[in-house]
């Protein structure tokens, strides 16, 4: 069969990683056709027709089969996601931000034109989380989905407690193996993992969150002290973003530096990985772990949602408006 045709919209760490694995994998039959840029003057890797430097030209394009969308900025992301959707294409997004705080109206837009939207790049990089939660358990009630969803703040957190680094020493690595946002405050502050915790909240129990509805607390503030505190104490510290059902039939969503004890699944998920614990009903726990960033894992992810559309897969999101949860906020934070 004829080569998937495929426009890439970003050629930044995702979409080259994209790019390279598929130049890695001739067999499996997909071709970057047309790769849309800001910045002309930074490309060489491909013939200089290859390259727009405006993304709708690749809207407009009836030639290509599938639209990977990998760029930062959320608000064009949306903009183009969704004039996409609009024509009914296939289209893969790694936009966490974008997708957590459209999804309601993406959804509704595959529905009415029939277009698909995939996006497990979004959440966890490699790890096939959202595939999971939206196909394997999208019939068995879910107790809790927990875990750590941000590599950077984990990368720098495993830095300071190993190594003794500075905060900003650890972050400037992370930034440079291409593991942060360009805007690394989404990262520190916990806004990155909050998107995906919203983006789960969908797939796991059939909830559409706002971002803002989920307190999010980062790691500005965690001094080696800190970390120092909870190593005697046997412990580490991590981010860890949870979603819990509680007995009340009420979901609770927050992202937040916690103590983990050597007795739970993340206390080893260290460096840039990611981990994910699914407590469900039936099945009992399970534990995911993976590299949350960096252009390979991420385009790893990518890669997998280009297969998934050749065959015309898309999320069946079966949990949507059947639960009868509630959100709460009520929290109770101990201080120490
Ligand atoms: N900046 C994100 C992280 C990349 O550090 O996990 C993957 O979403």
């Amino acid at each position: 069969s004829a080569p998937l045709r495929i426009g890439l919209i970003g050629f930044g760490c995702v979409g080259q990683g994209l790019y390279e694995i598929l130049q890695r994998l001739p067999g499996f039959g997909a071709e970057v056709r047309r790769i849309a840029v800001k910045n002309p003057a930074k490309l060489r890797t491909l013939p200089a027709e290859a390259f727009s430097f405006h993304a709708d030209e690749l809207l407009q394009d009836p030639g290509l089969d599938v639209l990977v969308e990998v760029i930062d900025d959320a608000a064009e992301a949306f903009r183009l996601v969704s004039t996409a959707l609009r024509q009914g294409r296939q289209v893969v997004t790694a936009n966490k931000a974008m997708v957590a705080q459209h999804l309601p109206e993406l959804v509704a837009l595959q529905r009415e034109f029939g277009g698909i939207l995939l996006y497990e790049a979004a959440v966890c990089g490699s790890i096939p989380i959202i595939r999971t939660l939206d196909a394997h358990f999208g019939q068995e009630p879910l107790r809790s989905v927990s875990g750590i969803f941000n590599g950077s703040s984990n990368y720098v957190l495993t830095r300071m407690g190993q190594d003794g680094s500075e905060y900003a020493v650890a972050l400037a690595e992370a930034q440079q193996k291409g593991f942060a946002e360009t805007d690394p405050t989404l990262d520190m502050a916990a806004f990155d993992p909050r998107s995906k915790a919203v983006i789960l909240a969908a797939h796991a129990y059939g909830v559409f969150l706002q971002p803002e509805q989920v307190l999010n607390l980062g790691i500005e503030n965690v001094s080696a002290t800190d970390i120092g505190y909870a190593a005697v104490a046997g412990q580490k510290i991590k981010v860890v973003a949870g979603l819990y059902l509680l007995p009340n039939n009420q979901l609770s969503v927050l992202v937040t530096p916690q103590f983990v004890d050597p007795t739970s699944s993340l206390y080893t998920v260290d460096d840039e990985f990611n981990g994910v614990v699914i407590e469900a009903e039936f099945a009992g726990t399970q534990f995911l772990q993976g590299r949350g960033a960096g252009g390979h894992p991420t385009g790893s992810a990518v890669l997998s949602d280009i297969a998934a559309l050749r065959n015309q897969q898309r999320y069946a999101y079966p949990k949507l408006g059947t639960e009868p949860l509630t959100y709460t906020t009520d929290l109770e934070i101990e201080i120490y």
